[in-house]
């Protein structure tokens, strides 16, 4: 095996089916990563917890994300693929790592005002100590680099000081501090134009989605919306359609699109039709592969218990080490 050049850990909340703004913001790049380093890809179901009612279609939000992981090229031979609750060790280094953590900081953080204002009537502990969870995940993997969204780097800011105040407070160095790697791919946006492509939000296009069910989506895309008739010349420069034929359409094609749309010569549903015709030839071979994992749950669930299996190794190494620079005894192995 050639030598990577360090360990990568990423999680993702089980919401289900993935959608294009997933793929190209976190799973295309999760899976080009797996050349150049060891990584590791969890299912944060835990963290999921913190704002969910219901936790019914949990364990089936869990598999269909997984299934387009899998699909996408995420492979379990080379990385570790694991869901976060089948590591017990996660919420126990949760508890020793909340004791170094000023209250005050995680009721400061943007991500917690937002998801109080969003839910007010939900503000739980586990919301609380949500950031501190997810440096657990982190530091219990002793990962180098995490890759995010930029709406993540308070949490990746916050678990580097969570190992400056452990290390320092425990006189050690057994907690390593995470670098941030935010995906340089350009935010996809919805169907509606203007927001960036959010399940809640209602304006996806999945990943895993039919032939049928894509152009349909695509035939409700809003375009130029300065462009009511056809015979009106379009902007391409403010239509998501467009934005979206650079993802998916030859560049010719696009240059093409770009003149004919600025004269009419090209209407808003033909320029669809090329766009979704483009988009499920790029998922076909995904979809392919999808539909194989998803004939086949237990072993999708073995797949995830053996990545948890591995996971496990690393998070003992830790812990024992963690337990032993604060003072816990150790717990003997029979
Ligand atoms: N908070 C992250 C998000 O909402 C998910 C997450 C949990 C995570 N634990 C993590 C991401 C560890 C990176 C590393 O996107």
């Amino acid at each position: 095996m050639s030598v990577k050049k360090g360990r990568v850990f990423s999680g993702a909340r089980p919401t289900g089916r993935q959608h294009i703004g997933n793929y190209f913001g976190a799973i295309s790049n999760y899976v080009k990563l797996q050349e150049e380093y060891d990584c590791i890809y969890c299912i944060v179901d835990l963290h999921a917890l913190t704002t969910l009612e219901t936790t019914r279609d949990l364990k089936q939000n869990t598999l269909e994300m997984t299934w387009d992981w899998l699909a996408a090229g995420i492979d379990p031979q080379k990385s570790i693929v694991f869901v976060q609750s089948m590591v017990r060790q996660v919420t126990e280094l949760h508890t020793i790592l909340s004791m170094v953590t000023p209250l005050g900081k995680l009721t400061d953080l943007p991500t917690f005002k937002e998801k109080v204002r969003e839910n007010p009537k939900n503000v739980n502990y586990g919301l609380v100590g949500y950031p501190v969870l997810m440096s657990a995940d982190i530091l219990l993997y002793r990962a180098d680099m995490v890759p995010v969204g930029v709406d993540q780097a308070p949490h990746i800011e916050f678990a580097r000081e969570t190992v400056r105040s452990f290390n320092f407070h425990y006189s050690t160095d057994v907690l390593i501090e995470p670098k941030e790697k935010f995906t340089d791919f350009p935010k996809i946006m919805g169907i509606d134009g203007v927001n960036k492509m959010s399940k809640s939000l209602n304006n996806d296009i999945e990943i895993a989605a039919t032939a049928t069910e894509t152009a349909a989506k695509v035939m409700q895309m809003v375009t130029d919306p300065a462009r009511q008739r056809r015979s009106d010349p379009g902007n391409p420069d403010v239509c998501n359609v467009f934005s979206l034929h650079k993802i998916f359409t030859p560049p010719e094609k696009v240059a093409e699109i770009n003149v004919e749309c600025r004269r009419a010569g090209i209407g808003c549903v033909d320029c669809k039709k090329i766009l979704a015709a483009n988009m499920n030839a790029y998922f076909a071979p995904l979809r392919e592969r999808r539909l194989e994992f998803e004939k086949d749950p237990e072993g999708t669930w073995d797949i995830l218990q053996q990545g948890a299996k591995r996971a496990s190794v690393i998070a003992e190494e830790t812990m024992v080490s963690v337990r032993e620079a604060v003072g816990l005894p150790a717990i003997r192995k029979d």
